[in-house]
This record gives C-alpha cells, structure tokens and sequence, in this order.
C-alpha cells in the first residue's frame, strides 16, 4: 500500500505543522464559468500548485449551498463486504443527498472501487441494507441499477477502443431503448422515433462535453485525458441521476485536470445529477465536493464538509501513518 505516493498527489506535509491541503480555488475551476477562466486563473503558477489549484482556496464547493436539507438520494447501512479472506469493507454507513457531490477517498486497496461496485450492483455485500429513493434495494445487476439512474465511469478505461467516439457514446442510450427487437429490426415507425431521440441526447451530450471535433475518431487513437472524457460522455448520455465516477482525473495534465473538473461541476449544476466521486488529488476534493467520505483500510475514518475532514485527526493519521 502507497501511502506517501498518496500524499505527494495533493496533501503535503509542512515542517513542523499540520499537513496542508491545498484547495483549488474556486475561480481557477470555473464556478459556473469556462474554461478560459480556469486557463487564466491558474496563470503561471508552477504545475504542482496549478494541479491541486492555488494554494489557500479550499472554500469547499459545497459550503456555499444548504445541502443539509436536501432530501437522502442513496443511504448505504453497515455494508461489508468480504473476499474470501480479505475484508474490502466493513460496517461502512453514509448518504448521499439529492444533488450534492459527494466524495470518497482514501490511501490505496483502502476499498474506494469496492464501494461503488456495491453501489452500482457489480458486487453483492455480505451484510448491510442499501437504500435508494427511500426503497430498500435488493440483490441488483448492474443492468437494473443503470435502468434506475445509475451510471459510472471506471478507474480503467472500459470503452470500445476500436468505435468512434460517436459509438461509444451512442452505448450508453442502451438501458434507454423502449422499441421491440422487431420494430428495431424493421427500422419502423417508434424505433425511428426513438433512435432519432437517442441521437439528439448523443449530440447534446457531445456538445456539452465540447467533443465535436472527435466524434468520428476511434477512441483507440484519442490521449488519455479524452478517452476519460468519452467515458464520462457515455455515462451522461444514459441521463443518470446518479453518477459514479471513479478517479476521472486519474493521470491528466493540469489542463485536463481543469477542463475535468469544469465539467463535473457544470453536470452538477446544470443538470442537477448527483455525484459519487472517487479521487486522489486532494485539492479539486476539497474544492468541488459537498461531503466528503473518507476510507481506510475497509473501514470509514471520516465524514464530513472538506473543512471538518481535512482538520480530523483520525484522517491526518491515516495519510501520515506511512511516515512515523
Ligand atoms: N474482485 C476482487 N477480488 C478480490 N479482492 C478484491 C476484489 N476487488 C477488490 N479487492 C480487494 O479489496 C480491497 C479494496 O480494493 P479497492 O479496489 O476497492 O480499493 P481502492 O480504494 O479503490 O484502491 P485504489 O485507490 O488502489 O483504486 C483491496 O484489498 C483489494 O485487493
Ligand atoms: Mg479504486
């Protein structure tokens, strides 16, 4: 478990103080702007600072907004979950409330992935209730959850390297289609319809996400930062009201990094999705979630405003623990 290469990615640690979490401001992410501002903001600041944005700004996204009294979107109870003898999550309970981002971090193998699997019905805990608008959710493929508003993106890459982007993002209307094979088949009057429908949302989502310009390319040839891109496109394009992204920004430049963000907050905003996010860099998670989670080795360690969890002890420990 890399528990230093964790901290170098946004946390460091002064001489003789606190660790310092350094916040992206606001501005530098555009707060409901674009991305020249995030361009200008972070200005010529060195590229470390620039990554987890300007020193000083953790003002917490969600700080600003009454998220106490928005209503419980998903409720996770006393979930654990086991593979065979190792114990990826035990006894974790937290919400997630309608609109809010929510955050999930924690050193490596500490069980991140592991919960939004159970989320998303990849994985089955041995124990706990999971709740979802106010419903006990039982024993659920991944396929019935995409069907009731749950869409992902992935730490690795999972699109079709081979498809256009187009394609690829066209996949993601699949838990959408209402038309019978038949009427598909025969290109009939509602399937028509539908795909006409399908293929508007597609644009939509291309445009909001500005990939106009590779919507014919194979993904296969596109850089990293707009594969992740693609993949984000793919999972709004299914119209969620809960997505779960799992480390978006993993190995982008600070460019891309922005550009990510940006666009995270924009779907937040505009669209009013609810957001699971899993990240490692420590100041876009202290800038743009809501409430943050934190995990460590299976067990929950923190929870809370960016504020009250970068000033907990218990959390301070766990991402200095490698180096006492
Ligand atoms: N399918 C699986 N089979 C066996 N063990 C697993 C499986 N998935 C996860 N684990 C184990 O569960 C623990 C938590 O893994 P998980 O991938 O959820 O961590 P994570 O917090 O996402 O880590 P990272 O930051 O490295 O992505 C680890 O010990 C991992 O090896
Ligand atoms: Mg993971």
């Amino acid at each position: 478990m890399d528990r230093m290469a964790w901290q170098g990615q946004g946390m460091t640690r002064q001489a003789d103080g606190p660790p310092e979490w350094r916040g992206a401001a606001r501005g530098a992410l555009g707060a409901g702007g674009g991305a020249a501002g995030g361009a200008d903001a972070a200005g010529d600041a060195p590229a470390a600072d620039a990554a987890a944005g300007l020193a000083g700004g953790a003002a917490g996204h969600g700080e600003a907004r009454p998220h106490g009294a928005a209503q419980v979107l998903l409720d996770l109870q006393h979930i654990s979950l086991s593979f065979g003898g190792v114990k990826a999550l035990t006894d974790i309970s937290f919400d997630v409330r309608e609109h809010e981002i929510r955050a999930i971090i924690g050193p490596n193998g500490a069980g991140k992935s592991s919960m939004l699997n159970v989320i998303n019905g990849v994985y089955h805990p041995q124990q706990g209730r999971i709740v979802f608008r106010g419903e006990e959710r039982r024993r659920m493929h991944p396929t019935a959850a995409a069907r009731q508003g749950i869409a992902r993106t992935f730490q690795n890459i999972a699109l079709f390297k081979g498809m256009t982007v187009l394609d690829n993002i066209m996949t993601g209307r699949n838990t959408r289609v209402r038309s019978g094979l038949l009427a598909n088949a025969l290109w009939w009057g509602p399937a028509r319809r539908e795909e006409m429908e399908h293929r508007r949302k597609v644009e939509e989502v291309i445009d909001f996400l500005e990939i106009q310009a590779i919507r014919k390319t194979p993904v296969g040839r596109l850089p990293y930062g707009l594969q992740k891109r693609v993949e984000l496109a793919r999972a709004l394009a299914a119209e969620p009201s809960l997505l779960l992204l799992d480390e978006p920004m993993a190995g982008m430049n600070v460019e891309e990094k922005q550009d990510m963000c940006r666009f995270i907050l924009d779907v937040n905003r505009q669209f009013g999705t609810t957001i699971v996010l899993i990240e490692h860099d420590m100041g876009v998670v202290m800038d743009i979630s809501d409430r943050v989670v934190v995990l460590d080795y299976g067990k929950k360690i923190g929870d809370g405003t960016p504020g009250e969890v970068k000033s907990s002890p218990e959390v301070i420990r766990a991402y200095l623990g490698a180096a006492h």
